[in-house]
């Protein structure tokens, strides 16, 4: 039996960083010039109150400015208005994931969760023209500054799209943006739209539900929004009257099987359908792209919904096993109205990213992701490369370490989907400290690493942004 490192020092408390200069081991491309951005749940001691799950800590972003020289490193909570009360009144302003609240919901009108929930955007960060956002499931983006990682101040919409909860995985395709709103009331539904600027979405397709899934992430294919509703549900109403924290609601319901819907993009002449297939749960979808007049749709699952269980602070703490994601395909004939699991992956994976500038919404060949020996490993702890056209993977392992979602970063010119690199904070489960490695995409050769002079706690997304301002 093989000992296991401790992943569990990527859940503690962490301080800011202010900017620190640091040098590479080993050479990075030239071309590698740009920003990387984590996020991801950086406290969850808040005074008085402890919060209890992992999607429930402070945001924390973190910036990493790579040059050939080297790169700078910082990090900076969010200043959210649940960063504010937990700082000054040491407690939490609202309920979140899975926290309990401290004071009553009841008082307000349709769901506080709904309407004066959390604004801790600490789940991805998006471009959005030349705006960064640091989002969350509510529909309150965050606005912060590329190079000081300063808040500067909520997106407030100037449309008539209902408040609910939405996704953090919009999709990007061209100038526009694709999410839903999930309104909960007696006709609840979920409002896809599109965006093109800042403050105004589209709706163009609504999908009512009698019961409300927990839904993550969605599919794009070329001509439908996918929206996977796994039976792990709410029936509205008791959201709106019970007083529990948000995902404490849900139940894992099997016998609803999970239901695909597919709506028509805009401008687009496909017909909105649903679909019923066995039971799973998902976080994530990866990608989906149609051929030959099918619709194929990748996502990471698993058998129920305990992973979220599993997934709290105080299991997370104590180094217990998680259960890992793998990639599933489904095969969709919209004409024919069928749907059918066409294959699993035997490798676990999850945190998953492509060439996405290249393959959104098309037939693509590789997937990166965090992975894990399903029998020896207790948390994700190597890098994958999956060749998806038949199941063969490449691996990057060293024990003891625990890398993060691995960022694909396409070379300037490039013309192969793999020519590029990934980009993975890691933490080492023995020192106690993170770096920044940076592997070869097409082998996964390790090409240079950074190491930092602190932990980075267990984060979820992050984004590489090709600009690159020296500020010495
Ligand atoms: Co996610």
């Amino acid at each position: 039996m093989t000992r296991q490192a401790s992943y569990s020092s990527g859940y503690r408390d962490a301080d800011e960083t202010d900017v620190v200069s640091l040098t590479w081991d080993g050479h990075p491309p030239e071309w590698l010039e740009g920003s990387l951005f984590r996020n991801g749940p950086g406290r969850y001691d808040r005074g008085r109150v402890e919060v209890s799950h992992w999607f429930d800590g402070l945001a924390m972003l973190h910036g990493f400015h790579l040059s050939p020289k080297g790169v700078q490193y910082h990090s900076r909570f969010v200043r959210s208005h649940d960063f504010r009360v937990s700082e000054q009144e040491g407690t939490i302003a609202s309920p979140g994931f899975a926290c309990d609240p401290c004071r009553s919901i009841f008082r307000k009108v349709a769901s506080a969760f709904l309407v004066d929930a959390t604004d801790n955007p600490n789940v991805s960060l998006v471009k959005q023209g030349d705006r960064f956002l640091a989002l969350t499931e509510l529909p309150i983006p965050m606005m912060f500054d590329p190079e000081t990682l300063r808040s500067r101040g909520p997106v407030v919409y100037n449309d008539s799209l209902p408040p609910g909860s939405t996704t953090a995985h919009p999709h990007q395709d061209g100038k526009a943006l694709y999410n839903q709103v999930l309104h909960y009331s007696g006709l609840t539904s979920y409002r896809l739209y599109t965006q093109e600027n800042l403050k105004e979405r589209q709706e163009f397709a609504r999908i009512k539900v009698k019961e409300a899934s927990y839904v993550h992430s969605f599919g794009l294919s070329e001509d439908y929004v996918i929206l996977t509703c796994c039976p792990f549900q709410v029936a509205p109403l008791k959201l709106l009257v019970r007083n529990k924290p948000f995902i404490h609601n849900f139940e894992w319901k099997p016998r609803h099987g999970t239901r695909f819907h597919l709506a028509p993009r805009p401008g687009k002449k496909a017909k909105q359908l649903t679909l019923n297939t066995e039971p799973f749960f998902c976080f994530h979808h990866v990608n989906s792209f149609q051929q030959n007049g099918k619709l194929y749709v990748d996502l990471i699952c698993y058998p129920d919904a305990d992973i979220i269980h599993q997934l709290s602070l105080e299991r997370l703490r104590n180094d217990r096993a998680i259960d890992f994601g793998k990639l599933r395909r489904y095969e969709i004939d919209p004409q024919e109205e069928t749907i059918k699991r066409l294959w699993e992956s035997a490798h676990c994976i999850e945190l998953t990213r492509f060439h996405y500038t290249r393959c959104n919404t098309r037939p693509y060949r590789f997937l990166y992701g965090v992975s894990a020996d399903e029998n020896e490993s207790v948390f994700y702890d190597r890098i994958k490369k999956l060749d998806v056209s038949n199941d063969s993977a490449l691996t990057w392992y060293q024990p003891g370490n625990f890398p993060g979602e691995p960022i694909f970063v396409a070379r300037p010119g490039s013309t192969e989907e793999d020519d590029g690199v990934l980009l993975s904070v890691v933490l080492n489960g023995e020192k106690e400290t993170s770096f920044l490695l940076v592997l070869n995409a097409h082998d996964l050769r390790e090409i240079a690493r950074v190491n930092l002079p602190v932990a980075v706690p267990h984060g979820f997304h992050g984004l590489f942004h090709r600009e690159f301002k020296d500020t010495e």
